[in-house]
C-alpha cells in the first residue's frame, strides 16, 4: 500500500518510517515526494477546535488531491490548570512570531502560583488515516506529565523543557530522543495507527 504522509518534517517522517518498518508492503511518501509528481501543494489551514478535526482535515485534503491513502497528525500540550490550553493552539500560543522559549515562559508565568499537585498536563497526538474506499480512522496517543517550575534540558523541541515526567525525574528535554520515541504521545499514536494500517492492507 502506498501511504502519503502529510508532513514536511524530516524528523517526523523518520519516526513514522521506524514505527511502520515491520509492516510488509507499505511505501511511505512525504508531501515533498508527491510535489515532485503533481506540483506544489498548499498548506491546509488548521482551524479545527480539536486535534482530530485538524488531523482529519489535513489527511482528507491530501487523499482527495491524490486519490491515495493519506495520514496526518495534530498534536499539542494540554494543561489542566489552564482549562486545557494551549491545546490545538500549541504552535501559535503567545502570538505568531513567538519562540518556543517565549511560549514556555508564558506557561510558567501563568502557573506561577499553582501548586505542584495541580500542575498536571499531557501531550496529545491524534493521527488521522483516510483510505479511499475503506474509510477514515483515528489513533490517539497520550503522554501524561506535569509542568515544571523552570525549563530544563536541551533535547527535543517545543514544550519539552517544561514537561516533567515524574517516573524519569526529568523533563522531556532531558531524556534522549531514543527514549522519548518509546513513550511520547506521537509514538503511542503511531503504534495504534500501525495496527490499523496492518488490518487494511
Ligand atoms: P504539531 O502538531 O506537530 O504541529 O505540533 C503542534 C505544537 O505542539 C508544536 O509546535 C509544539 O509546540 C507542540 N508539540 C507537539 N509535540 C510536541 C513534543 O513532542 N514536544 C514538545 N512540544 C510538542
Amino acid at each position: 500500500m502506498k501511504l502519503l504522509v502529510a508532513t514536511r518534517n524530516k524528523g517526523k517522517l523518520k519516526e513514522i518510517t521506524q514505527k511502520f518498518s515491520s509492516i510488509p508492503d507499505i511505501a511511505l511518501f512525504s508531501i515533498e515526494d508527491i510535489e515532485k509528481e503533481i506540483g506544489s501543494i498548499s498548506e491546509v489551514i488548521e482551524d479545527g477546535t480539536t486535534f482530530a478535526e485538524n488531523a482529519l482535515k489535513k489527511a482528507r485534503d491530501l487523499s482527495q488531491r491524490t486519490g491515495y491513502p493519506a495520514m496526518a497528525d495534530d498534536s499539542g500540550l494540554v494543561v489542566d490548570a489552564l482549562g486545557g490550553e494551549p491545546g490545538v493552539y500549541s504552535a501559535r500560543y503567545a502570538g505568531d512570531g513567538a519562540t518556543d522559549a517565549e511560549r514556555n515562559a508564558l506557561i510558567l508565568e501563568k502557573l506561577k502560583d499553582v501548586p505542584a499537585r495541580e500542575r498536571k498536563a499531557r501531550f496529545v497526538c491524534v493521527l488521522a488515516l483516510v483510505v479511499p474506499e475503506k474509510g477514515e480512522f483515528l489513533a490517539e496517543g497520550i503522554c501524561e506529565g506535569e509542568i515544571s517550575t523552570e525549563p530544563k534540558g536541551s533535547h527535543g523541541f517545543g514544550y519539552d523543557p517544561i514537561f516533567y515526567l515524574p517516573e524519569y525525574h526529568a523533563t522531556m528535554a532531558e531524556i534522549p530522543l531514543e527514549i522519548k520515541n518509546t513513550l511520547s504521545h506521537r509514538a503511542r499514536a503511531l503504534e495504534k495507527a500501525a495496527k490499523i494500517v496492518q488490518l487494511l492492507i
